[in-house]
């Protein structure tokens, strides 16, 4: 084990992530879509702190934006020529009419937010969410969470229902899309209408769940939930924190006539790393008091000139160097060699992506219900970290999500890889 792991660990609290605990990597320097360890090993990077590190590690214009602020100031509270300019430039590429937005400092901070301006703006207090998403692990983001591990932390706030996801590879109605006519959307409307008697403040949704395994639904799953939420005159909040900014290969995920979101939350690779989230709306959402009272928006480093100017940077590099369409491009070329995978191995059960997020599910004799072995995922991991490749495939879900400037060249080189692990594995356990 190297020292400066040990060190790290003797005095973290346990509970860090799984991809950290069990590579024990320690991270010396990186760039672009490649990380270097401690040693000089060189690692394609297909995790990009899930999602986070949108255009690439040590971009030189990102680099010398933050310094450049470092030596002017870096506290916030006050306007600054870079909130300015970010507020400006983030208008210019969000849906139409969502041209208001409030920063804060990471994922769950904003999913909150978003909970009060529902609260604010329709006065009614129930949320609808989704078994299998995930929001964030603040008390309140943690109700919305359709995840086993919440239930130890119990009570949770009152005020959350959970209904079905689209998840149509493990449909709990056992139906098969599109025959199915979305019966899932039919039980949330039946479940707001008899649990909740019609009091619903908002619905929140990931247009794709990402930690559940990057699950993709079928497209017309968010138009409906839109519809949903305008019968019961709720918002429709869309969690865009792992999918905006390029990741699906659309700016936003929810940029759509037929989804038109009133709340988009955002957040992981909007600042390439920097500790920044923020919420989207329009003028009307965002004027509802509570929310707009003084200080009932702000936030004590939310949009402070260092992370406003990291964002602005991001958001400028990824237009320039059009990272949005490299997404789509290289995306859509690494789904269909992953693909093949589900004809190759045994052991894969399902392949599904948009943009640079792909899913990857592992199963037994290709049977939904019975996930692989943990045995199995974890060889399969620390053999995949052993070929230089990084990437969250430490359980039955594997997901694959690289910086958003990653090249095809790099990507066939992380497949040649990931074929030669699949091969081996298929070779000693099937
Ligand atoms: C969709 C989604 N929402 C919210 C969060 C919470 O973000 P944070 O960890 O920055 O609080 C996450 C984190 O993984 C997420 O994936």
């Amino acid at each position: 084990m190297s020292q400066i792991f040990e060190t790290d660990q003797q005095y973290l609290m346990p509970g860090i992530q799984q991809i950290a605990s069990r590579s024990q990597l320690v991270i010396e320097r990186g760039e672009g879509a490649v990380l270097w360890d401690e040693e000089g090993k060189s690692y394609i990077d297909l995790f990009a702190g899930v999602g986070v590190c949108s255009i690439g590690h040590s971009h030189p214009r990102f680099v010398a934006t933050i310094t450049e602020q470092l030596n002017k100031v870096i506290v916030g509270s006050f306007s600054t020529k870079v909130r300015a300019e970010y507020g400006e430039l983030l208008a210019s590429v969000t849906p139409e009419n969502m041209d208001r937005y409030q920063l804060f400092s990471c994922g769950s901070e904003a999913v909150e937010a978003a909970l009060r301006l529902a609260r604010s703006y329709t006065k009614k207090s129930n949320f609808l969410s989704f078994w299998g998403g995930f929001h964030g692990k603040t008390l309140g983001a943690l109700g919305l969470c359709g995840v086993d591990f919440k239930n130890d932390y119990q009570p949770l706030p009152p005020g959350y229902t959970k209904v079905p996801y689209a998840e149509c590879y493990h449909c709990p109605f056992n139906l098969k899309y599109p025959e199915c006519k979305l019966a899932c959307v039919d039980f949330a409307r039946k479940t707001i209408e008899q649990e909740l008697k019609g009091n619903l403040a908002a619905i929140v949704v990931e247009p794709m769940q990402g930690t559940n395994g990057n699950v993709i639904p079928p497209a017309t799953f968010l138009p409906a939930l839109r519809q949903l939420a305008s019968d019961f005159d709720a918002l429709l909040i869309v969690d865009e924190i792992i999918t905006g900014f390029g990741r699906t290969g659309q700016m936003f995920a929810s940029d759509s006539p037929d989804i038109n979101p009133d709340v988009i939350v955002v957040g992981k690779g909007m600042a390439n790393g920097l500790p920044i989230s923020g919420l989207i709306s329009n003028d009307e959402f965002s004027s509802a008091e509570p929310f707009a009272k003084p200080s009932g928006s702000s936030s004590s480093f939310g949009g402070n000139p260092i992370v406003s100017a990291a964002a602005l940077a991001t958001l400028q590099v990824i237009l320039d160097e059009n990272l949005v369409e490299n997404s789509q491009k290289v995306g859509s070329w690494f789904l269909q060699e992953l693909q093949k995978f589900q004809e190759c191995y045994p052991f894969v059960g399902k392949v599904q992506g948009k943009g640079l997020t792909i899913g990857i599910e592992l199963n037994r004799d290709k049977d939904p219900n019975r996930p692989l072995e943990k045995e199995i995922t974890n060889e399969i991991f620390d053999r995949t970290i052993r070929a230089g490749i990084i990437m969250m495939c430490y359980g039955a879900k594997i997901r694959i999500n690289p910086p958003l400037c990653i090249s095809q060249e790099l990507g066939e080189k992380a497949l040649v890889a990931m074929q030669a692990v699949f091969d081996s594995i298929a070779n000693d356990y099937f």
